[in-house]
């Protein structure tokens, strides 16, 4: 199987990566800007027939909700809901199945168990709109398509909040985080496996999936824990929403409910698990 990973300097894109050695008979080509423009039909479409790709796995997108809400959407818009439209396209004109990357923010949060592939999306904020028009115009262009809804990303690549909260300790010694928002951190490489369990039962059809790591918590928990876990003394103190300094609106509840994964033979590991795999892998050299 050849595949193309679109955004593959990303957190997701690294893990797919990190992981690809575990899939002998997979072949993988890992592209990003600038020379792989998702928005771009004519250089996706040369990829896949030059490299005879069969699959691809979008992990590109913009991922700043900060900035999307900020600049009223304008790139998010382009990247996000345009660039998955373009990439279905081009994949369903040359017979290639797709997997593309969504997020919990396409629910509002207004939900008190944890959100099924079928509930009601209700977006809170742009970068959640945008993400929302991405999975619609993608399933729209009738691709062979899979949508992996995910929430609270981190990595031992690139920037995120676990990295963020490190950093603020070893800055500031005390930090101040949200304790109203639930959710479920996942470490990208959990997921970078769940997609290749989908894409080794083969892209047929369309279907959303949610994966996430097992267990919830609330931003301020997920903060102790990686202080506990990292040996960091610095204090932690919860917060509202309402008192962090933010114009993006985000959902009070986004647990994703990941049964349908787990039944298509995904692995959810416990997400304090993963969280210490992850602290010791950014220990390792080759963490960025
Ligand atoms: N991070 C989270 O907490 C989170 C939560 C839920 C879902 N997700 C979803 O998970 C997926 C992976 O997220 P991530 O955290 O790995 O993102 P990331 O680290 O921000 O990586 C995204 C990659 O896409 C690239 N990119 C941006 N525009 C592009 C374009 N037009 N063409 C090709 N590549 C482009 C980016 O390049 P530049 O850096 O140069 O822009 C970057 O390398 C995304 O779909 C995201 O929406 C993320």
């Amino acid at each position: 199987m050849n595949i193309l990973v679109t955004g593959g300097r990303g957190q997701l894109g690294q893990s797919i990566r990190k992981v690809s050695g575990e899939y002998p008979d997979c072949s993988f080509l890992f592209t990003d800007l600038p020379e792989a423009d998702i928005t771009d039909a004519e250089v996706i479409g040369r990829l896949i027939e030059e490299n005879g790709i069969d699959t691809i796995i979008n992990c590109a997108a913009f991922t700043s909700a900060e900035r999307a809400e900020r600049d009223c959407g304008d790139e998010a818009l382009w990247v996000n809901i345009h660039g998955p439209m373009v990439l279905a396209s081009v994949a369903k004109a040359h017979g290639v199945g797709m997997v593309h990357v969504s997020t919990d923010y396409v629910f509002d949060g207004e939900s008190s168990v944890p959100y099924t592939e079928e509930a009601a999306t209700g977006p809170l904020n742009v970068y959640g709109i945008t993400k929302l028009g991405g999975e619609s115009g993608a399933l729209a262009t009738g691709a062979d398509l899979v949508i992996v809804r995910t929430s609270w990303l981190y990595s031992e690549f690139g920037s995120n909040f676990m990295k963020t909260m490190l950093s603020l300790a070893e800055k500031n010694g005390e930090v101040w985080v949200v304790n109203d928002q639930t959710g479920s951190p996942t470490y990208a490489t959990d997921l970078a496996r769940a997609i290749m369990v989908l894409v080794g039962r083969g892209i047929e059809g369309q279907g959303i999936y949610h994966f996430s790591d097992a267990g919830e918590v609330t931003w301020y928990d997920f903060t102790k824990e990686i202080f506990r876990q990292a040996g960091v003394g610095a204090k932690v103190n919860p917060i509202t929403s309402i008192e962090y300094p933010s114009p993006v609106k985000r959902p009070a509840y986004s647990v994703l409910d990941t049964s349908k994964i787990r039944e298509a033979g995904a692995v959810v590991p416990q997400w304090k698990d993963s969280l210490g795999v992850c602290l010791a892998a950014l220990k390792a050299p080759e963490a960025k």
